[in-house]
């Protein structure tokens, strides 16, 4: 029997700027899911990729002074390197870039065009570039950007349109017929009223900018992006295309994960497009919170973004992962701190697994060496750590089919803290001391261990590095002891398990130190950078060496470039002596003109030298700091002055 599929996906970012631990958010997420889904059995398929068209685009890689091309390429490797770093499983990359994805998009386009769902207009309306939206006025908070805040400018152009308004009943109805397609439940008024409050036609192409995929009947219309942006979902399965055969086993998409901010786009204009294209629509779409750094959105537009890089290279990708998904309820807004991370880290990760996981196996080889002794005897009190330890896989499972992450951690932590308690209960170091008391020492230990190889099952999807350093201590060896299953019951650890004492899964962390580190760090970041003085391993001269340098006052009688070297200018000097060439490089700062008249320093006795075909004799003084150069002038002293 072929495994049932579950296909997942997150949204495609724009490559505009640096990958930042906001869209590591949402894809941490998508791993999490994607990785407890394969350890249930299903065959997986967790999609992301970058948006990469579009008029922001293309006036970021012109600053650059690059490509549009070239501009995304880099970034994208930067966005995949952070899913490197971040542990990210996924198993297929869609850029929009890809030829793949270009053909289905204008096969798309045609199909909708043909059919009548798509019409040749007008667009007239107020513009966020940033934001790639048109908005009417009334959408507008104070004038501005309602997802941004920016100003929007008003912009007409033809322009061709999506029949969006007549799906508003179709729309409603879809989400009366399918309560679970938006989540959280709380996002579907706002879209309810968003229709009601009366849907407009979609506009789909731009002639107003080059970066786009071409309209293959009227070229000189791009499609515009959010056509574009959403098919991804269908045309990374093969939708139109010969590079992949997988619509037809994955879609419709389980779930698409986003953010809040673009909800509407993936439910009301998503569905419209596909029931205009007769096609399945996705299960849910879940909107969750956005993540805040002080109160604003951190986003790349604002320049508030935390460094992933550096969080992961001090605490360890699985603390970020854990923080990400434990602290902020999936569906609400939270804040990131430092303190707030370091808090968790400290009191979840370090105290209560850690010091479960260091207790357990410092305890087991102190009072029984390499092995667990084969001697039981149970007591009444286990039962109630059992019973919890074999019923948390349930209640993992119903948090994580709803995506409730954060409680699905707590669940698994009520074990670890049940696990610790257990200790205090037990007191193994009071019956270490009575040899009579053997048998429930080692019965102690087996329940905590057990207990643990439970909990690191569960965690596995969310901490995929922790997991098997904990297996690695408890001497969990056979995979099957490690399987999502096997966290349904108890007993499975051998009974001579050996239990072997590792490194600190996580440290802990002096919480006033580390943020007085992290503020150091921050300062530094914003300071400019410290530069090194090249006096320094550079010999002194005396003052008789200085004496043998020659620098007079010269005037510039006349300047012209040199042809065959453009940073060369050719000037004639006056040094009060005679006349003499000197060929500078100062061409890319100053025109002739600028010279011609003005009085200069001259090092008067350097030996000439030729400089593409010009004889220089000496050189001028100029100040330099790589990008700007400044000629010293000296004007109205007489040429031959001596300078010293
Ligand atoms: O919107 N908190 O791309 P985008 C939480 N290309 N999530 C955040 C976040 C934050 N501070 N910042 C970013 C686009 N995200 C379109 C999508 S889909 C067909 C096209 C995450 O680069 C969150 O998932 O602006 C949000 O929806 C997404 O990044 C926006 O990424
Ligand atoms: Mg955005």
């Amino acid at each position: 029997m072929s495994k049932p599929t579950f296909y997942i996906t997150t949204p495609i970012y724009y490559p505009s700027g640096k990958a930042h631990i906001g869209h590591g958010y949402t894809t941490v997420a998508c791993d999490a899911v994607s990785r407890y889904k394969r350890m249930c059995g299903y065959d997986v398929l967790f999609l992301t990729g970058t948006d990469e068209h579009g008029q922001k685009i293309e006036l970021k890689a012109a600053e650059a002074g690059v490509t549009p091309k070239q501009y995304v390429d880099e970034v994208v490797a930067g966005f995949k390197d952070l899913w490197q770093l971040l542990n990210i499983s996924y198993d297929r990359f869609i850029r929009t870039t890809d030829d793949y994805h270009e053909q289905s998009v204008q096969r798309i386009f045609e199909e909708l065009y043909n059919k009548g769902e798509i019409y040749l207009g007008k667009y007239e309306g107020l513009y966020c570039t940033p934001c790639e939206a048109f908005w009417t006025e009334s959408q507008l908070v104070d004038g501005k950007c309602p997802d941004c805040g920016r100003e929007v400018k008003p912009a007409s152009e033809e322009a061709y349109f999506f029949r969006l308004s007549k799906y508003a009943d179709k729309l409603l109805a879809l989400y009366e017929d399918n309560p679970e397609f938006i989540q959280p439940e709380s996002r579907k008024n706002e879209m309810i009223s968003f229709i009601k409050s009366g849907l407009n036609d979609l506009c789909v192409s731009r002639t107003s900018f080059k970066w786009g995929i071409p309209v293959t009947f009227d070229p000189k219309h791009v499609v515009y992006v959010w056509l574009d942006a959403l098919t991804n979902y269908i045309t990374a399965l093969g939708f139109k295309n010969d590079k992949y055969d997988d619509y037809d086993k994955y879609w419709p998409a389980d779930v698409h994960f986003i953010g809040k901010e673009i909800v509407r786009f993936h439910t009301i204009i998503w569905p419209a497009i596909l029931m205009a294209l007769d096609l399945p629509l996705p299960k849910r779409v879940y909107g969750h919170g956005w993540l805040l750094i002080g109160d604003s959105k951190m986003s790349k537009s604002k320049g508030n973004v935390v460094d992933p890089v550096i969080l992961c290279d001090r605490y360890g990708v699985d603390a970020i992962r854990y923080f990400l998904l434990r602290e902020i309820p999936f569906g609400s807004d939270g804040n990131f701190t430092n303190e707030a991370l370091i808090s968790r880290i400290n009191s979840d990760l370090a105290n209560d697994l850690g010091n479960l996981v260091s207790r357990t196996t410092a305890m087991s080889q102190k009072y029984f060496g390499d092995n667990l002794p084969d001697i039981r005897e149970a007591e009444p009190i286990d039962d109630e750590l059992i019973n919890l330890a074999v019923s948390v896989k349930k209640t993992v499972e119903e948090n994580l089919d709803n995506f409730q992450f954060s409680n699905a951690l707590a669940e698994i932590w009520k074990l670890i803290s049940r696990s610790n308690k257990y200790i205090d209960e037990t007191m193994p170091w009071v019956l270490a001391k009575d040899e009579s008391k053997k048998a429930r020492l080692a019965t102690v230990i087996y329940n905590l261990a057990e207990c643990l190889r439970i909990a690191a099952v569960l965690i596995t999807p969310f901490m995929p590095v922790t997991s098997p350093k904990i297996f690695e201590q408890l001497g969990v060896g056979d995979e099957s002891l490690k399987t999502w299953e096997s966290a349904g019951t108890f007993g499975l650890l051998p009974t001579n398990a050996a239990l072997k004492k590792g490194e600190t899964i996580f440290p802990r962390i002096d919480l006033a130190k580390e943020l007085e580190y992290l503020e150091e760090e921050k300062n530094k970041a914003a300071a400019p950078e410290a530069k090194k003085d090249p006096l320094e391993g550079i010999a002194q001269i005396g003052i008789d060496d200085f004496a043998k340098v020659e620098l007079r006052v010269a005037k510039v009688t006349a300047c012209e470039p040199i042809p065959k070297a453009k940073k060369l200018l050719k000037l004639t000097l006056d040094d009060g002596y005679g006349t003499r060439t000197v060929a500078s490089g100062i061409a890319k700062w100053y025109k002739p003109e600028d010279l011609i008249g003005h009085s200069v320093i001259v090092v008067a006795n350097l030996k000439p030298a030729v400089l593409c075909g010009v004889e220089s004799q000496g050189m001028i003084l100029a100040a330099d700091c790589g990008e700007d150069v400044k000629v010293v002038f000296v004007d109205g002293m007489t040429p031959g002055s001596k300078v010293r």
